[in-house]
């Protein structure tokens, strides 16, 4: 391949080790941090749930990443080019597949949420909630739930707002691997952290600390039922982009020097952080004026307003959470639109700017033709599912997992013992062969059958 100066062209990557960390947290941090986590934990027996995610993190998610991690770098190609270039049977491209569509699916209901995130803070910065606090609590939560139904339901806004959304995430992928992805990861992510950091130190001083900290974390190991365990794994995978080529694009951007094995530690860790955290800024706060805990949109979008504002200086902690919120969303829908982007690029031939406007354009177009309420396909429900929630059930219960099974196959029946410590060990500079062969014993046993667990119980085969 050359480019028009006739020199090879030389595929992108990002520059340092803090750049990758950001960039890979990013991708990671999302709106799953704000309202899946906390709420999902504190409804399932708190620290009991927690512990149960970290298990499933450890046994499922670190182990996926680092095989994603390990197809990236090791190919410099995007999901379905990996499996051209290790001369891997065409049945493997099938990931590649599974992961544009479950990119598509996933942009289709996320931007849309995103939209109405970036009009929460355009509404912040306005005063719109201003008025909630010189109402009675009745009256302002009626209001607070009347301003999320027109957010999402009236017929031009959410369209515009998710044009917005989707047309931030163009303007950054535009840039680059460098200039577009790198650049704003690496400013944005230690906002967001210390954005979160702020508004969880402002929540944990109130009077509902106490009883928001015991929603959030006691552990009760009674509400943990079959149920909840699945949640877990669930959410798991969703939580740390995995399982659609995610994180083999991203680690196609990897150098060599990175490791690789210590930045899934690090990021699975510090996005964890970052769910205890945004519960610690929530639930205080809802317990301090007596509210209980929902779970949802209904928690961003109507409770968190309501409660933030009845705050001294509410309505700039308001600012502040959207912010942080925006951001999360911003960097994460990054990370899901550059798995198509360079698909195309690479497998279609297509320049990096029409690529990106394509599939942007393509996404924004669908998207609000099935997810917006009022549009042509906004009514349609199969088996009883929006296609709202169809996208999100199909994504994340079907093809995430689906992919992170052959993802884990792959790397585990096809990828030989040395090859795999020579790639994890930086060829043999980083003094973790040992782990190499755990990580090797638990992708043959363990991360495939706790996945067709998962998997026979979404489709409804396995009743746990
Ligand atoms: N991890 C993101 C979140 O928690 C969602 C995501 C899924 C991002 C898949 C990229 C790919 O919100």
């Amino acid at each position: 391949k050359t480019n028009k100066n006739g020199k090879p062209e030389k595929r992108e990557t990002f520059s340092t080790s803090l750049a990758v960390f950001f960039a890979t947290l990013g991708s990671a941090v999302g709106l799953g941090n704000i309202w899946k986590f906390p709420y999902m934990t504190g409804m399932n027996g708190g620290g009991a749930f927690i512990l149960v995610y970290l298990f499933f993190v450890l046994l499922i998610g670190i182990p996926i990443m680092l095989s994603e991690f390990y197809l990236g770098r090791k190919t410099r190609s995007n999901v379905v080019g990996v499996f051209d270039k290790l001369k891997a049977s065409r049945f493997w491209k099938l990931i590649g597949y599974f992961g544009l569509l479950s990119a598509m699916l996933i942009m289709f209901f996320y931007s849309t949420v995103a939209g109405w995130v970036y009009s929460y803070v355009f509404k912040a910065l306005r005063g719109d909630f201003r008025s909630l606090s010189s109402m009675g609590l009745a009256e302002a939560k009626a209001a607070a739930e009347k301003a999320f139904e027109t957010t999402a339901g009236g017929t031009y806004e959410p369209m515009v707002w998710q044009f917005v959304a989707v047309f931030v995430v163009a303007a950054i992928l535009l840039g680059g691997v460098k200039k577009g992805i790198e650049r704003v990861t690496k400013t944005l992510m230690p906002l967001l952290l210390t954005l979160i950091v702020i508004c969880a130190v402002r929540a944990l001083t109130l009077s509902g600390a106490g009883e928001g900290v015991a929603f959030l974390m006691k552990a009760d190991f009674s509400k943990l039922s079959a149920a909840s365990v699945l949640a877990a794994m669930g959410l798991a995978f969703f939580k740390l982009s995995l399982g659609m080529g995610t994180m083999v694009t991203y680690g196609s951007y990897f150098n060599k020097e990175n490791n690789l094995i210590g930045t899934s530690f690090q990021v699975a860790i510090s996005d964890t952080l970052v769910s205890l955290l945004a519960g610690l800024a929530v639930f205080p706060v809802v317990f301090t004026f007596n509210l209980a805990p929902e779970g949802g949109p209904g928690l961003l979008f109507a409770t968190i307003p309501l409660v933030f504002s009845l705050l001294p200086l509410g309505n700039l902690l308001l600012v502040l959470f959207f912010l942080l919120t925006a951001i999360a969303a911003t960097t994460a829908m990054i990370s899901m639109v550059e798995v198509p982007v360079v698909i195309f690029m690479e497998e279609l031939k297509v320049p990096r700017k029409k690529a990106v406007l394509l599939i942007t354009g393509l996404m924004f177009v669908i998207g609000v033709l099935t997810t917006h309420p009022q549009s042509l396909f906004g009514g349609v429900t199969i088996a009883g599912k929006s296609l709202f929630d169809l996208f999100d059930y199909l994504s994340s219960n079907i093809l995430m997992p689906l992919g992170g099974l052959l993802i884990t196959l792959f790397v585990a029946y096809f990828v030989k013992k040395n090859e795999l410590i020579r790639e994890m060990t930086n060829n043999g500079h980083l003094k973790t062969a040992g782990l190499v062969t755990l990580l090797q014993f638990v992708l043959k046993f363990v991360t495939p059958l706790l996945l067709i667990i998962v998997f026979l119980n979404a489709l409804g085969i396995l009743k746990l």
